[in-house]
């Protein structure tokens, strides 16, 4: 077996393993990673790790795994100030999800939280809607 073989599988378990906890069942993990590859990945990239200096991270910030509904609202209405992540500035917009359907913006916050550790817990299509009928 190559060293490349061997990297593709431990990618594989990494992602297999790291999905498949903190209260997300395996149908929403796969519509949400099936959204996160769709919409975000080719800004926030598959791992999560952005790009330097230009994409901030997803893999272990506090806009992920912290408050819920802050969360919630970055997708609703996009995101477009000074933020910090990691100790660097990013100042780049990003545009609103608000076309996806709660249940969608569910799925794939649900799964970014589970995967992009520390794991946090999941986010239900209620949840979001209530934000949408608060802000919109
Ligand atoms: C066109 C590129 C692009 C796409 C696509 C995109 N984002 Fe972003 N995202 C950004 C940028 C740029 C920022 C920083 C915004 C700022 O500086 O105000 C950001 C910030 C964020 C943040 C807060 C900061 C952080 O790193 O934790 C979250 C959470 C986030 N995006 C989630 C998502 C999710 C989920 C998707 C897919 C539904 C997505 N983004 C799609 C470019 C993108």
């Amino acid at each position: 077996m190559t060293s490349l073989h061997i990297a593709v599988l431990t990618g594989f378990f990494l992602l297999s393993s790291s999905v498949s906890s903190q209260g997300l069942n395996s149908a929403t993990a796969k519509r949400g990673r099936i959204l996160y590859e769709k919409h975000c990945a080719s800004c926030h990239q598959l791992d999560g790790n952005g790009v330097p200096r230009l994409i901030p991270p997803l893999t272990g910030t506090d806009f992920v795994s912290g408050d819920k509904s802050r969360l919630i609202r970055i997708l609703l209405e996009g995101l477009n100030e000074r933020i910090v992540v990691q100790e660097e500035e990013y100042y780049s917009p990003m545009a609103s999800f608000k076309h996806l359907t709660d249940q969608q913006i569910a799925d794939v916050l649900s799964y970014i939280r589970a995967s992009f550790g520390p794991k946090a817990s999941v986010v239900k299509a209620p949840e979001v809607g209530a934000q949408r009928k608060k802000f919109q």
